[in-house]
């Protein structure tokens, strides 16, 4: 028996300058998305817009629906876009911020379990990992270099694979 004591990191900045000129970029353009998000459920809305290898940004939001289960998350939205309309170029980073009509977000929002797993099949059908960069409305600045970061022990094709 042995423990296996897994480490993920992450890197913290305190303002938006911090961050190089095209990341910025790619937080306003999923600010930009965020303010046309479908979201009359929750009122919670979310914005991603992702850079591919040819500096195309592709964004994003959440689309709800009066059934709630059948509404999409903002980065798969993005993704499922990407993947659709610019198949097979590889995508490098991408952006998430969210804001609320109930309380300020001053964290950085950080994807859910089913968008991890989506971003993960991205990085895998591209065998290159994507940058992440989550931000609230207002306060710190978190990112990741890979989906690995946030999800450990990740299933993907691999798996499905004979050894
Ligand atoms: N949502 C996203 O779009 N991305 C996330 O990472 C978290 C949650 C959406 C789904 C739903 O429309 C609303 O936020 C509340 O969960």
């Amino acid at each position: 028996m042995r423990l296996i004591d897994l480490r993920v990191a992450f890197t913290e900045f305190d303002t938006l300058e911090e961050l190089p000129s095209e990341d910025q970029e790619l937080i306003l353009q999923a600010r930009k998305s965020m303010s046309l998000a479908y979201a009359p459920y929750s009122h919670f809305q979310v914005g991603a817009a992702l850079r591919l290898e040819n500096n195309v940004i592709v964004a994003g939001n959440n689309q709800e629906n009066a059934s709630y289960p059948e509404g999409l998350c903002a980065e798969r939205v993005a993704l499922f876009a990407a993947g659709a309309m610019h198949a097979g170029i590889k995508i490098k980073t991408l952006a998430v911020v969210a804001s609320s009509e109930n309380h300020k977000i001053d964290k950085p929002v950080t994807p859910c379990g089913a968008c991890r797993q989506v971003i993960a099949e991205y990085e895998h059908r591209y065998k290159q990992p994507i940058r992440l960069i989550m931000m609230g409305e207002s306060g710190k600045i978190l990112s990741a270099d890979s989906i690995s970061q946030l999800l450990p022990y990740l299933f993907n094709g691999d798996d499905l694979k004979a050894k």
